[in-house]
């Protein structure tokens, strides 16, 4: 049987899922960001896995982009795993609506709570959600929940290997359920998520897509080295190198790359990151996040 797992992963959460899992089962370790350039995506493996943070309730918009574009989707195993800060919300029942879409069926899914990696670009809205998720947490903390991650990778691991299917964990929330059936993400939402990143123009793109804009409240202060790792981390090309610092292109996938490796914590977002704690996950590297390992690698090892 041949495996592959694709991952998405900003701050290496979804990335480290995806390594451990892809060592445990053999699997190919294969990149959303690359993999996404191509027009059609063709599942080649029997067992395929994908994984990648919740972005705002759902899926990254990279992610959508990459699951309408595969095909050869039938008949295979297919598993994905989310990472989340809060809550697994309904990230994995909005994929498997999109492998249904496209003809195929997400056999399973399941969530793993790690580390929150969005810092808001106001010091308010920091304020108001850090008792619930938007918070630094201390060393010990941390520790306790990526080693509680570990015990839910155990967990998600015994599954995929007996291919257990149906089971797709949701949370659905009263206010999110009320959101969604006002159609308030769209409505509400979307501009004023747009209008605290700090774009103010018009924007007729759906919220999932008018992430793209939200880099218009990143800038770089007087730290900045002109290293270029911004550049080199940001997954879809969107920070470029001018000779005074990096410059965001606005085709963002707010995935916080950028501003957690910065070297220098010299990226912020708006007034609302500045002298906050940076984050990635502790067994990442950003070698790892810049050269993936693929199965050669695992089997050298
Ligand atoms: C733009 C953005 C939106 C997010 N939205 C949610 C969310 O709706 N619910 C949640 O629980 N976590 C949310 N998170 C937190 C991430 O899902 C979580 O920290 C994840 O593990 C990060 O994975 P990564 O390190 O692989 O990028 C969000 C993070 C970002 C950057
Ligand atoms: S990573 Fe940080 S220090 Fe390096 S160029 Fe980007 S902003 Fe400047
Ligand atoms: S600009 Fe930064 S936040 Fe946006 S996609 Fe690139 S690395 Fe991620």
């Amino acid at each position: 049987m041949t495996a592959s797992i694709y991952y998405f992963s900003g701050t290496g959460n979804s990335m480290y899922i995806a390594r451990k899992l892809a060592k445990l089962t053999h699997a190919d370790l294969l990149s959303i960001k690359d993999a996404v350039n191509e027009d059609e995506i063709v599942l080649a493996a029997d067992f395929v896995g994908i994984v990648f943070p919740v972005y705002n309730h759902r899926v990254p918009y990279i992610v959508k982009r990459f699951v309408d574009r595969l095909s050869n989707l039938n008949s295979k195993y297919v598993f994905a795993i989310c990472t989340y800060g809060d809550s697994p919300c309904i990230a994995l029942e909005y994929l498997s609506k999109l492998f249904s879409a496209r003809g195929g069926k997400l056999s399973c899914g399941f969530g793993v709570k790690m580390p929150y990696n969005y810092i808001a670009p106001l010091p308010g809205i920091n304020g108001l959600f850090q008792p619930f998720v938007l918070r630094e947490l201390p060393d010990e903390q941390q520790r306790k929940m990526l080693s509680e991650a570990d015990q839910k990778l155990q967990t998600i691991y015994d599954a995929i290997c007996a291919q257990k299917s149906g089971y797709i964990e949701i949370e659905y929330r009263r206010l999110e359920q009320f959101v969604d059936f006002f159609n308030l993400r769209e409505l509400l939402q979307k501009p004023v998520w747009l209008k605290i990143s700090g774009y103010s123009g018009k924007c007729d793109l759906s919220y999932m897509e008018s992430v793209q804009l939200m880099d218009a409240g990143f800038h770089y202060d007087e730290q900045c080295v002109r290293c270029g790792t911004c550049a080199k981390i940001c997954p879809v090309g969107n920070v470029k190198m001018s000779v005074n610092g990096p410059v965001w292109l606005h085709q963002c996938e707010q995935c916080f790359a950028c501003l957690q490796w910065c070297p220098k914590a010299a990226i912020q977002f708006r007034s609302g990151t500045a002298g906050r704690k940076r984050y990635h996950h502790p067994e990442v590297s950003l070698a790892d996040m810049l050269s993936y390992p693929m199965k050669e690698k695992f089997e050298d090892e």
